[in-house]
């Protein structure tokens, strides 16, 4: 049973590729089978953490049908206990602009892979690519750094997930669905209102489809000095989305981790001592966890 799992943030460059390199080569060490997919669509850089230059195939070659499976342009690291990965795509005007149906292809060749766990780079935004992206997987997890600009983008970015999700719950329920399609949202309160006028008691089902939507936070390149004031974003991310944000670790900002860039190597792998690395197994650990208690309730469901 494969459980998938998406990082994504607001703003660019939060850290959310080292965090899943990191947590991917340190999973697939603690005995899990691992697949890693680089989703960032036109900045995919996963496979360079990796010293992985120049991959002889990536996703452009599935998404232009090059390539018919997934399976041909998945790359084995057997130096990291058999961790699959797969190349993102360099930004064609062909995958920039992927339609719905090449989308919905992606996503059901993403649903074949055999794996415990399929780790998605989402890349940074709110493109409706990164959203359906980061809303696809079945534990999310988001990122931001303790500054006030980034926890607000972070705010914005899962604001908008909400409301994609929410939208989703209405795909099949025309009447609903159609109102709610053709109109732009500030926010997820204006989606329950024109929901529930459209028909009466959409609000509820709107709500109820966020129960089950609780991206787990990390903070990247925390200080001493860090200004994140984690109380007031969950407190508003409560308040004004209905969904809680459970903490998963904190990364303190550590120089080792340009020096493992630098070297085309984990920094879990090169510096497995270094705090960012201590903070990092703390919170695969973790991950772990969640992705077996997950698989767990699957099961019983
Ligand atoms: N904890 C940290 N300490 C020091 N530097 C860090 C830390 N985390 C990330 N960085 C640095 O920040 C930069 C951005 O990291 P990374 O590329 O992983 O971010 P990203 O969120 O994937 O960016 P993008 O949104 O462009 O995909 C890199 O140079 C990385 O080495
Ligand atoms: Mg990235």
């Amino acid at each position: 049973m494969t459980i998938k799992i998406s990082i994504g943030s607001g703003k660019g460059g939060t850290g959310k590729t080292m965090i899943l390199a990191n947590l991917a080569t340190l999973l697939a060490k603690s005995g899990k089978s691992v697949c890693l997919v680089d989703l960032d669509v036109g900045g995919a850089d996963s496979h360079i953490l990796f010293g992985l230059f120049k991959p002889k195939k990536t996703l452009t070659d599935f998404l232009t049908r090059k390539e018919s499976s997934l399976n041909e342009i998945c790359h084995t690291f057997y130096s990291y206990n058999g961790l699959k990965f797969i190349p993102g795509t360099g930004e064609t005007l062909q995958t920039a602009n992927m339609t719905f149906q090449e989308k919905q292809r992606l996503l059901r060749a993403l649903d074949t892979i055999e794996t415990d766990i399929l780790l998605l780079d989402v890349g940074a935004g709110t493109s409706y690519h990164a959203l359906d992206f980061f809303m696809y997987s079945d534990i999310q997890i988001c990122v931001t750094l303790p500054d006030p600009t980034s926890i607000m983008d972070l705010y914005n970015f899962l604001q908008l997930a909400t409301i994609r999700k929410m939208l989703g719950s209405f795909l099949s329920q025309s009447e609903v669905a159609t109102t709610l399609r053709n109109s732009n949202f500030q926010s997820l309160n204006a989606v329950f209102e024109l929901a529930e006028q459209t028909r009466e008691g959409a609000r509820r089902e709107a709500q109820l489809a966020l129960r089950f939507f609780h991206p787990l936070l990390i903070v990247n390149r925390d200080s001493e000095h860090g200004l994140v004031n984690k109380k007031k974003l969950k407190q508003m991310v409560s308040k004004y989305l209905g969904i809680d944000i459970p903490e998963l670790g904190e990364i303190p900002d550590d120089k080792q981790v340009q020096h493992a860039l630098k070297a085309f190597l984990p920094i879990s792998e090169l510096y497995p001592e270094s705090h960012a690395a201590i903070a990092l197994q703390r919170v695969a650990t973790k991950l772990g966890k969640i992705a077996d208690l997950f698989a767990g309730q699957r099961i019983k469901n």
